[in-house]
């Protein structure tokens, strides 16, 4: 894996590659990598000559300063994840190289960063936003990789690249799950063997509130049941909504012909985990 901690000499070295007609996938992370990003690399990997990751921590997309300080940071490890699927570049940038100057840009990116993870984390999305526009004007990816764990972040993004116009495709990877259904993510490095069985919670409300949506029961009924499943426990949610696929537009009850999505957020001990699920999957 080649390394490069600062944009110019990263950013001449991709130029070079472009020069020579290699298409360039992109799988940005803030690293603690598991086995949903080495999904994105494999992926990239068989779509483009060159695939390059970055891992970034952003601060920007950061509205709790606690959870940026104990966000886990395990490189060495990422590194040698990196190197067995084959990963050719890896962009490791400090702070100061990617924000040297204190007053950062915001983006006002309307409905879509009001509600769900909006709505609990003001100013997220538009840090997501910053970060993601700085890292494709570095990179200038014909591919950019994001999981579909994070489905409003992926919608964010598409907003993103149509609105501003970025020459490159986005392309969605289903959510990759631990044995047991929890989803992968880096945050689940932060529970504890109690916790990390709680927080099948949420994987288990999704498929409970599917199958009976599936069965006709309005989301207003299912809501109360799912509700109800968490005060048992000490697994707080902060949401959990039945939305439209394309829009995420509330939705109370499922039908054939409309693109329902299941989405949730919950604290499990102070760690913060959200996942989502198509109710049909095409
Ligand atoms: O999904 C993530 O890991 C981050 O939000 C991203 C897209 C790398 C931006 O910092």
């Amino acid at each position: 894996v080649h390394i490069f901690n600062e944009i110019e000499p990263f950013r001449a070295f991709l130029r070079s590659l472009r020069n020579v007609g290699k298409t360039i996938g992109f799988v940005p992370t803030m690293g603690a990598l598991h086995e949903g990003h080495l999904e994105l690399i494999k992926q990239s990997k068989s779509e483009n000559a060159v695939t390059v990751c970055s891992i970034f921590v952003n601060p920007a997309q950061f509205n709790n300063p606690t959870d940026l300080a104990k966000y886990p940071r395990t490189i060495e490890g990422d590194t040698s994840l990196l190197k067995s699927v084959g990963c050719d570049v890896l962009f490791l940038p400090a702070v100061s190289e990617m924000y040297p100057s204190s007053e950062a840009l915001t983006f006002n990116l309307g409905a879509l960063d009001n509600i769900l993870e909006g709505e609990f984390r003001p100013g997220h999305f538009s840090g997501v936003a910053l970060v993601v526009s700085k890292l494709f004007n570095i990179v200038h990816p014909t591919r950019a990789y994001f999981g579909q764990k994070d489905f409003q972040q992926v919608m964010v993004i598409k907003k993103l690249v149509n609105d501003l116009n970025f020459d490159l495709n986005i392309v969605v990877v289903p959510t990759v799950r631990e044995n047991d259904g929890l989803a992968m993510s880096s945050r689940n490095l932060r529970l504890n063997p109690e916790n990390r069985k709680k927080a099948l919670l949420l994987y288990q409300s999704l498929q409970e509130a599917k199958a009976l949506l599936l069965h006709g029961k309005n989301f207003s009924e299912v809501k109360k049941i799912i509700q109800s499943k968490f005060k048992s426990t000490d697994v707080r949610l902060e949401y959990f909504e039945l939305c439209e696929a394309e829009n995420l537009k509330s939705l109370n009850s499922v039908d054939a012909n409309t693109k329902a999505v299941l989405l949730v957020a919950a604290y499990v001990g102070e760690v913060r985990l959200i996942d989502n699920m198509l109710i049909h999957e095409n």
